[in-house]
């Protein structure tokens, strides 16, 4: 097993404690099947207010698509190093694999593979490199395995399809009518990712990823049987595990939704535990807006509040920025008025 690199030990202050699995208490699991629609919609209001996180089950996507995925990215991870290099990601146009990043300066204890689930449109915008309007990137796909491609291709249009039914459920939610939001995902800018997390010989030492928020729209999360997800939980800072539900997927709402709803929702710190004994895998999808969306907070819901609550800013600048220099530049607390 590969020793703790000094990069990636936390900080005491920020190191899991104690470095175990907790349960879940009161994470909200949402039955999407249900035919209550008004109950479904009541429970995700609730969620998202309380939380910002909840767990679906009977959320209609295929399984055997995700499984698919599963599969391949497994082979895929468990390529040499050099193998996986040759589809290395450049941070400012092309996805891809990396074993390095950085969560608050301290290097996580995990690598990934990042797709865009939007590439033919946005790869055919005519693209000037100094137009902070747009922000678009190509895929690259392994060789090995070839089924790699497809299964993640197809997976991101079931993800996309959910997280269009999420956001009208958010939206009917919030009292807005069910397609309140469509207008922001014309041309979306949303992302595939895998996240493996190696056995580490010090997992009290470092974090798969350390704390942060989601910058986009919200994420469709499926992890693996083995667990790791801490979520801080808004009513006293506690960090809570998010135990692995059988089939059904994590939901967390990120900043742009924050600042749409001024505030009414907001995005929650979440963070990565390993541990020394097995690997973990977990697939996250990003919804985000259009690249040229001028993220603000929606005037019904201004009115509402009688108050403007977050200066607005361009997504596609703002992801750009965020790409090229690997680290966020942009929180929500840095654009609250
Ligand atoms: C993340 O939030 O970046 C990853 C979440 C997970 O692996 O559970
Ligand atoms: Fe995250």
């Amino acid at each position: 097993m590969a020793p703790v690199n000094a990069a990636c030990i936390q900080e005491p202050t920020h190191r899991p404690d104690p470095p175990l699995l907790q349960e879940a208490q009161g994470i909200p699991l949402i039955d999407l099947s249900s035919p209550d629609v008004d109950a479904i919609v009541h429970d995700i209001g609730h969620a998202c207010r309380q939380w910002g996180f909840f767990q679906i089950i009977n959320h209609g996507v295929p399984l055997q698509r995700l499984h698919r995925v599963e599969e391949a990215v497994r082979k895929f991870f468990h390529l040499s190093l050099d193998e996986k290099r040759k589809v290395r990601r450049d941070a400012r146009k092309v996805m891809g694999y990396y074993d390095t990043e950085h969560t608050k300066n301290v290097a996580d204890w995990k690598e990934v593979f990042d797709y865009t689930a939007n590439e033919p449109t946005l790869a055919a915008a005519s693209v000037d490199e100094d137009d902070d309007r747009v922000a678009y990137w190509e895929n690259q796909w392994p060789q090995n395995p070839p089924e790699m491609r497809e299964a993640c291709q197809e997976y991101a249009k079931d993800m996309l399809e959910l997280a269009t039914r999420l956001m009208e459920l958010i939206a009917m939610s919030l009292g807005l009518p069910a397609r309140r939001f469509e207008e922001f995902f014309r041309d979306h800018t949303s992302s595939g990712r895998i996240n493996r997390y190696p056995p580490c010989p010090s997992p009290e030492l470092v974090l798969g990823v350390g704390p942060h928020k989601d910058p986009g729209v919200l994420t469709i999360l499926a992890q693996d049987e083995v667990g790791g997800l801490e979520v801080k939980r808004k009513s006293d800072g506690q960090w809570i595990g998010v135990k692995p539900i059988p089939d059904a997927y994590i939901i967390n709402l990120g900043d742009v939704l924050q600042v749409w709803t001024n505030g009414q929702y907001e995005s929650v710190e979440h963070r990565v535990m390993v541990n020394s004994v097995k690997e973990r895998f977990s697939i996250p999808f990003f919804l985000n807006p259009s690249h040229y969306t001028m993220v603000a907070p929606l005037e019904e819901l201004t009115q509402e509040q009688n108050a403007v609550n977050y200066r607005s800013y361009n997504w596609g600048k703002f992801a750009l920025t965020r790409k090229r220099s690997n680290f966020m530049k942009l929180q929500v607390e840095n654009i609250q008025i």
